[in-house]
């Protein structure tokens, strides 16, 4: 009889035991331990993409100044905000993580992309949907695509079995939980299958040169779902975020072994599909006439982009006890920092306030820049005083008060200038190298929290 491996793993984080645990100690979590088979005894062996032939394929040790590259080899996804993400256009042979809660946009993103693939073959496997019904979101987003095809299968060996007949130039696979692979007993989704058909799928996209998307689910604490050890074994990993009820859409780079990881890509969700917005900085701040108080603007850098986001606050006197303090889209511990630094600075008695910080549209920042817009929302609403809407700020704030200079000032400057503000407060120690006469924004160049606030409140 053949002998069946099995091994237990915490469904949680992935680790490994011999016996089942009630706790795991990896994660800490409680009940999450399953039997899974490792191998059957006939499927002995490393698993392969193809069956026997590439194995052959040895591979030898090269020097490395023989080993040729070239960035033209990547290829363009006619997608600026994807192309920006991945670092300038899709790698030859690598593989594309992209996780999002359900219902965010996922499928509609990739069917999209593989839609406008018209130089290449594209294969879309689902596991998700039938052929209507992808059919039918591929209607409602109006792209014709003759060389797309679309494969409904889960099984690994038909999917390379068809791979091989099409020889797709481009494969994209959802979702990545849906797939099991027949060297594997346990269910689709386990992690050992997880595991197993990225590997496959890996194998496949190194050895081919075919660049794969996977779409991943994620668990509701909001990380991928799956082992961590699958993002290790991804090249990208992709996060496509953003509220739900909201229209627009971020793809934010968790890693990337071919880019920055800072970059970021905005779209807008619309009755036909994903609309890139190249011009983000004008949807992130409302259009209003009138100044408010408790809203500033802030130049801050998501990547290479210049963005210039809104943030709002809303101070008011704690009548229920302990001060509130909650902040969306900014770190809650920095708004405490700066809470602090208000009060022991400037005198401001905010103790005793409730404390609101929203970041407009859904953004989460983690650029410092922001910090001193964040500073003088604050203290616009504690004082409701309105802060002209044409103005604002890009500088960190230090712990005693000091404004600390960011990175590419020049870019800031200049979209906000584009965007038509008057006024923009920078450090003092930002003004090297800039030329103010031939600005079209006047710039404010301040190094105390002081200098700032009796300039904008008197
Ligand atoms: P979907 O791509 O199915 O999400 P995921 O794969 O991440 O689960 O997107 C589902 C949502 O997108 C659904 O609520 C409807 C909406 N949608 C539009 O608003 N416009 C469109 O053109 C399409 C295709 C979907
Ligand atoms: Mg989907």
């Amino acid at each position: 009889m053949a002998k069946i491996k099995t091994s237990y793993f915490c469904q949680s984080c992935g680790a490994q035991s011999a016996k089942w645990i009630g706790r795991c100690p990896a994660c800490g979590e409680w009940n999450t331990y399953v039997e899974e088979v490792l191998q059957r005894e006939e499927a002995a062996g490393p698993a392969s993409w193809k069956s026997s032939s590439s194995l052959q394929i040895s591979n030898k040790p090269r020097p490395i100044a023989e080993i040729s590259y070239s960035e033209e080899s990547r290829f363009d996804t006619h997608d600026q905000e994807l192309n920006r993400v991945l670092g300038g256009g899709i790698v030859p042979g690598s593989m594309i993580l992209i996780g999002g809660e359900p219902g965010i946009g996922k499928s509609t993103l990739m069917l999209q992309i593989a839609l406008n693939l018209k130089k290449q073959r594209v294969l879309y496997i689902s596991g998700e949907e039938s052929e209507q019904q992808i059919k039918m979101r591929a209607e409602r987003l109006g792209a014709q695509h003759p060389n797309c095809f679309i494969l409904t299968e889960t099984g690994t060996q038909n999917i390379f079995k068809q791979i091989e007949q099409l020889q797709p130039e481009v494969l994209i696979v959802d979702s990545i939980q849906t797939l099991h692979s027949a060297f594997i007993e346990s269910g689709a989704g386990s992690i050992s299958q997880v595991r197993e058909c990225t590997a496959e799928l890996l194998k496949y996209a190194k050895e081919s040169g075919t660049p794969v998307f996977l779409i991943g689910h994620i668990t509701k604490e909001g990380n991928l779902a799956g082992p961590k050890i699958l993002e290790h074994m991804v090249d990208t990993v992709l996060q496509f975020e953003g509220d739900r009820h909201m229209t627009y859409r971020i793809l934010r780079t968790t890693k990337n072994r071919f880019g920055s990881t800072s970059e970021l890509g905005i779209y807008e969700m619309l009755g036909t599909g994903l609309r890139q917005v190249n011009n983000p900085s004008e949807i992130l701040i409302s259009q209003r006439e009138e100044n408010f108080s408790g809203i500033t603007i802030g130049a801050t850098l998501e990547g290479n982009r210049p963005l210039l986001i809104e943030v709002q606050s809303l101070v008011s006197p704690a009548t229920y006890g302990t001060p509130q303090r909650s902040s969306t889209g900014y770190d809650a511990k920095r708004l405490n920092m700066l809470l602090a630094v208000l009060e022991k600075r400037s005198g401001f008695k905010l103790g005793l306030q409730d404390v609101f910080l929203n970041i407009a549209g859904g953004i989460k920042v983690e650029d410092p820049a922001i910090d001193l817009a964040v500073c003088a929302s604050i203290l616009s609403s504690f004082e409701d005083l309105a802060i002209p809407h044409t103005t604002c700020f890009a500088a960190e704030v230090g712990l005693s008060g000091e404004i600390r200079a960011v990175n590419r000032i020049d870019n800031r400057i200049a979209e906000a200038e584009k965007l038509g503000f008057q006024e923009i407060y920078i450090s003092k120690f930002n003004l090297k190298g800039i030329d103010q006469k031939r600005l079209g924004i006047k710039v404010n160049a301040v190094s105390k929290l002081e200098e700032v606030l009796s300039s904008l409140f008197g």
